[in-house]
């Protein structure tokens, strides 16, 4: 059931918005924390998923550093006040200002994904007389279970450095000044739900590090596994947040380290995706000949995953909390004149009407990052459940009544 105050609120307000759950948020980084603390894990927040300020904020009061894909992700993280010491940046075409700029800023590591990028920023540290930390990002060749935009690990895709290279690699980078080689980077995909993806990457971390690197006799710093922990789209209550403790003891139990080695993740959606709803209004329940069409005033420029990679969320209508039996069967649409402005097919719903609200689920992270103003739509706005207030100036909402846990 719904917060009554909070419903009264949403309906007041122009819709569609993103809501943030502080609370459920808080709550997924301090299990976040206490989970990576016990084996003595950095953590790397991916902007990518969410880089609101308020969101951003609330990391780093965690302590947690900053997983970067552009020189503006960068820059973001260091206006925040994230150490620089703390930013890993990644991405497979990084542009001369983007290095210039992170090479002034001293950061942690250079996620390098090819021998022709660590080139050119050996050129730029020998120009600004840098020696740069650098890691390579490897293509490990695994699949990850999940959608094949999702999937960055494996040989047809653009990302890393393939493995067979990888020796060829080393010796030409052990050749360059202003290059320091201090780990081994992996970031296998997104939305993975299963754990043997990440046991077969320990097991090849293990032996990459058995046969290549004691060979050349060289001691890395560090080995980063990047992100990609999946969430429960399609039961939000059941995993508001994600077993961490589990996913560092699969890790624990299978990466083999060697001395003084520390191990880092750039976890993203797994960390804000639940915190997140897209609430609308439904404008139009449309009678066509072989479907009933519920059109929202959102559409795939507020969210964009359904669209582009056949995403599911759940969606459900608040303004009927009583209606337990759910048996209508609605297209859920969007108002952008593309085909794929769908959210969803034949989803039951309790029978729906005009002006009616609903939430779209776990749409914390990847949502409101990846707005678009196409058509010229406006951008949603975002709320944050602890900046909510009464008439009265008083905080709208006391502990636990926050609308992911209370909705039905
Ligand atoms: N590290 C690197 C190098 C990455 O490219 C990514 C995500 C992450 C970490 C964080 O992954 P996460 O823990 O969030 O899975 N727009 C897509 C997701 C794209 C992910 C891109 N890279 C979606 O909406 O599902």
């Amino acid at each position: 059931m719904l917060n009554k105050k909070l419903y009264r609120y949403f309906s007041q307000t122009e819709t569609p918005f993103y809501y943030y759950d502080m609370e459920l948020f808080n709550e997924s980084l301090t299990k976040l924390k206490q989970a990576a603390e016990r084996y003595h894990y950095s953590i790397h927040y991916a902007i990518k998923a969410n880089a609101n300020d308020r969101i951003l904020e609330t990391v780093k009061k965690y302590g947690f550093g900053a997983d970067c894909v552009s020189g503006n992700e960068v820059k973001k993280a260091i206006e925040i006040g994230i150490e620089p010491e703390k930013i890993v940046f990644a991405g497979v075409g990084k542009s001369d200002a983007e290095i210039t700029y992170a090479i002034g800023q001293n950061i942690f590591s250079f996620n390098c994904e090819s021998m022709e990028e660590i080139e050119v920023i050996n050129e730029w540290g020998e120009k600004m007389q840098k020696v740069v930390s650098v890691s390579l990002r490897l293509n490990p060749d695994i699949d990850a279970v999940t959608h094949k935009y999702l999937t960055t690990g494996l040989p047809e895709n653009k990302f890393g450095i393939p493995l067979l290279l990888l020796d060829k690699v080393i010796q030409r980078v052990n050749s360059l000044p202003n290059i320091k080689l201090i780990g081994l980077h992996f970031h296998i995909g997104s939305q993975i739900r299963e754990l043997a993806p990440y046991i077969e990457l320990c097991q090849k971390v293990n032996s990459i590090q058995d046969i290549i690197f004691d060979k050349h006799g060289i001691e890395l710093e560090h080995i980063n596994l990047g992100g990609g922990l999946g969430i429960n789209y399609e039961n939000p209550d059941d995993e508001l947040i994600p077993d961490y403790a589990g996913f560092f003891e699969t890790i624990h139990k299978h990466l083999k380290l060697r001395k003084k080695q520390t191990v880092h993740f750039e976890l993203g959606r797994s960390v804000v995706g639940q915190s997140g709803s897209l609430i609308s209004r439904v404008l139009y329940i449309k009678k066509g000949l072989k479907k009933e069409f519920m059109i929202l005033d959102a559409g795939m420029t507020d969210l964009i995953r359904p669209a582009l990679y056949g995403a599911q969320h759940k969606i459900q209508n608040i303004s009927r909390p009583e209606a337990q039996i759910k048996n209508y069967k609605y297209d859920v649409v969007g108002p952008v004149c593309e085909s794929s402005d769908s959210f969803d097919d034949n989803v039951m719903l309790p029978m729906t009407k005009r002006g009616d609200l609903v939430a779209i689920r776990s749409t914390g992270a990847y949502g409101e990052i990846m707005v678009s103003q196409y058509t010229l739509r406006d951008k949603p706005k975002a709320i944050y459940s602890d900046e909510l207030k009464n008439e009265k100036g008083e905080p709208l909402l006391v502990k636990k009544t926050t609308l992911q846990k209370d909705i039905i």
